[in-house]
């Protein structure tokens, strides 16, 4: 058994030890809603310290740990903290907690975020409903010897995040008549923000907002066959396109600002995905 496989599976273990609960749907809580935990019917909670062997969070603002609870009634695991590649993790560390998830029962990803925008027409404080990624500017989790156990060798992204639940969440933001924007994501390493020329090289790639997390993430779900949703919350304006330069507080204070309203989505998308599954 290959190392990463092996890994994981250890923490899998230890994970049954401890935790009895089985979710339907994994939920990511970027920045801004880190604190979405407090409104769920929390069941129980498991630190990522007390698995061994598990990625540990260092930045702060990202607490580490697994939420499993409901909302609405809906079985949900969510990740209060995520790992980030620039955190100096090997990639597949990076999206050990999301295969961990799948194995735990979970066949949808959540996945939620703070990004910057790049795309003009939108503004510091929109939700953006991601519908397609760049992945290339960090390494594919799926490098290395594949786990069989999980998914194929070379699997289909065609439809990374899936058109059937982008549906359910444009009809529930609708209803909610939350504005939302659509476009697509890329990731890049940091931890420093860009420079404009980068900011302009991912526009003419024909990305929409940019961030530092998700896009490997969705890589590895998609590998195992799950059904991936993302939302990112624009944060800030990408460099250059405001003349102030951008701090980690800024991004924090606008997720913050909107974080009522995108807690208000996440909740009702979760019902209505979990009706559309
Ligand atoms: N760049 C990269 N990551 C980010 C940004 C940004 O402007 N805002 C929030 N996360």
């Amino acid at each position: 058994m290959g190392k990463v496989y092996d890994k994981l599976l250890k923490c899998y273990e230890c994970f049954k030890e401890k935790v009895s609960f089985k979710p339907e749907i994994a939920l990511v809580l970027g920045s801004g809603l880190g604190d979405y935990a407090d409104g769920i019917e929390v069941v129980t909670e498991l630190d990522y310290h007390d698995i061994e062997g598990f990625p540990v969070s260092t930045v702060q603002g990202h607490q580490g740990s697994y939420i499993f609870g409901y909302v609405d009634g809906v079985p949900v695991v969510c990740m209060k903290g995520r790992v980030h590649y620039y955190e100096g993790y090997d990639i597949s560390d990076v999206v050990l907690p999301i295969r961990l998830m799948k194995l735990m029962g979970a066949k949808v990803l959540f996945l939620t975020n703070a990004a910057g925008g790049i795309n003009t027409d939108f503004h510091a404080g929109d939700f953006m409903l991601v519908k397609d990624q760049i992945a290339n500017f960090v390494p594919s989790p799926l490098i290395g010897e594949n786990i069989d156990e999980l998914g194929v060798r070379f699997p289909d992204m065609g439809n990374i995040y899936d058109r059937d639940l982008r549906t359910v969440i444009k009809r529930t933001a609708a209803l909610l008549d939350i504005p939302l924007q659509e476009g697509v994501y890329i990731q890049l390493t940091g931890p420093n923000y860009e420079t404009p020329a980068e900011i302009r090289m991912c526009r003419t790639l024909g990305a929409d907002a940019v961030g530092m997390s998700t896009a490997c993430e969705a890589v590895a779900a998609n590998h195992m066959g799950m059904k991936v949703c993302g939302i990112s919350c624009i944060s800030n304006m990408a460099s250059g396109i405001t003349a102030n330069p951008l701090t980690h507080k800024e991004v924090q204070e606008t997720a913050d600002r909107v974080a009522p309203l995108f807690k208000k989505l996440v909740t009702e998308c979760i019902k209505n995905i979990r009706d559309a599954c």
